[in-house]
């Protein structure tokens, strides 16, 4: 038995799927002490929490929605009713000139960037291989294995500055960030899965009009972004072109286990998604489109967004950067990148005597879970340079007590560090 080179590929392992498994261990062999603040997971929202028994209820008590939802198939783009109604949202809240023909469900975001990473990278009808190209890394780990080609990412790295004591922030660093005929598309998350970084209103206009020069799509992953679930704590507007691609997501919105995301796009695009769509997989779950439809009919997904979630995380954001100042020694070179959006806090020890891994394994000892930096940079950047080794991404969504023990913990070792 042989597997062919691509099962091989994607069947062989990740650096991802380790470090997920040695998570995994972790948890599984230490008691409940442990504090987990390296997942992705969202938080347990109580206010969100009873929006999802409502509408179940919603869902169970009427025969005609229970069928719907649980013995149909929906046509592979989704679910036509719930395609409409977020044209409709984006078109009056957005002022997007979209239509049902913009939009194509997916297994998640996840998924969507498996499709959209493959239909634009890779050798082209022409011979002539196409790259997906990463502005600026430090970028999200799950696009790192996702490429059906060796070879196939490009990623740049960012210019940093230092905006306050303890404090730094990426830009994208425009004089590297050359795109060449091989440059198929390109991708940013918004905000930044792990370093919180939320791209400027400028430097996506400025994107954007590259890639329209290029001819070429801009990905824009909105997984804690607009409009939902609206983890954005910097001021940045969306944008809308006929050379962007956006994916939304339910993960962060309460609702990773339905696995339900939405690719917004020019309607080639959107076509092209719904029919690879189909033949991996038939059709999309109907669970996650039947609890949303109506939040998204009726508006209540974006004003949820606004009134429960932001604020939720911006409270866990600024307990979590409290306790950072109040236990991380002020006499060692810290910094935390500018925290933007997303869940996280992402930790800079520049020139430490240990690096990102090795702390790590310190702090699982210790029964402290985080995520070493080095898995979110990938593509072509400079394998010398020594920040890939230098960070730390902690999760702040858990048990605001957890977070406090985890990060005293945490404050020990990298004083230990220096
Ligand atoms: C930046 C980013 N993009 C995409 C995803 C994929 O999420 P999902 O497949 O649950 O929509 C995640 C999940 O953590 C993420 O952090």
């Amino acid at each position: 038995m042989t597997f062919s080179s691509l099962g091989g590929m994607l069947s062989g392992g990740s650096g991802i799927e380790l470090l997920m498994d040695d998570l995994g261990h972790a948890l599984s062999a230490s008691g409940p002490s442990t504090r987990m603040l390296g997942g992705g997971n969202p938080a347990h929202i109580p206010a969100m929490e009873a929006v999802w028994e409502r509408r179940l209820r919603e869902i169970m008590g009427d025969p005609a929605v229970l069928r719907r939802t649980l013995a149909i198939y929906d046509p592979p783009r989704g679910n036509p009713g719930v395609l409409e109604s977020l044209a409709a949202l984006l078109r009056e809240q957005f002022g997007w000139p979209v239509g049902p023909e913009h939009i194509a469900v997916t297994p998640g975001g996840q998924t969507a960037f498996y499709f959209l990473f493959n239909l634009f990278g890779g050798k082209r009808p022409d011979g002539t291989p196409g790259r997906i190209l990463f502005p600026l890394m430090p970028e999200y780990i799950g696009y790192a294995n996702q490429a059906l080609e060796p070879g196939m990412f490009a990623s740049v790295r960012p210019d940093i500055t230092h905006t306050a004591p303890h404090r730094f922030k990426y830009t994208i660093d425009f004089d590297r960030l050359a795109l060449g005929p091989e440059i198929a598309a390109m991708c940013v998350s918004r905000p930044t899965n792990p370093s919180g970084n939320v791209i400027s209103d400028a430097e996506l206009v400025h994107l954007e009009a590259m890639a329209s020069k290029a001819g070429i799509p801009l990905i824009i992953d909105n997984a804690y972004g607009w409009p939902f679930p609206g983890i954005m704590f910097a001021d940045a507007k969306p944008l809308w072109s006929d050379h962007t691609v956006h994916v939304m997501s339910l993960s962060k919105f309460g609702l990773p286990g339905t696995r339900t995301a939405f690719v917004i796009a020019p309607p080639k695009i959107a076509a092209a998604v719904s029919s690879m769509m189909a033949v991996t997989g038939l059709a999309n779950g109907n669970f996650g489109q039947a609890i949303a439809g109506p939040l998204i009919a009726n508006g209540d997904i974006t004003r949820l967004s606004r009134e429960v979630i932001r604020p939720y995380y911006l409270a866990k954001r600024d307990a979590a950067l409290k306790v950072v100042s109040e236990v991380f020694p002020d006499s060692i070179p810290y910094r935390l990148h500018e925290c933007e959006g997303a869940l996280f806090l992402w930790l800079w020890l520049e020139n430490a005597r240990r690096t990102s891994r090795e702390l790590y394994d310190r702090l699982k000892q210790r029964g402290v879970i985080v995520v070493p930096g080095e898995y979110f940079f990938f593509g072509d950047t400079d394998d010398s340079w020594r920040h890939r080794h230098e960070c730390l991404r902690i999760s702040f969504a858990m048990a605001d007590a957890d977070v406090q023990a985890g990060l005293e913990i945490i404050a020990e070792e990298i004083a230990a560090a220096y």
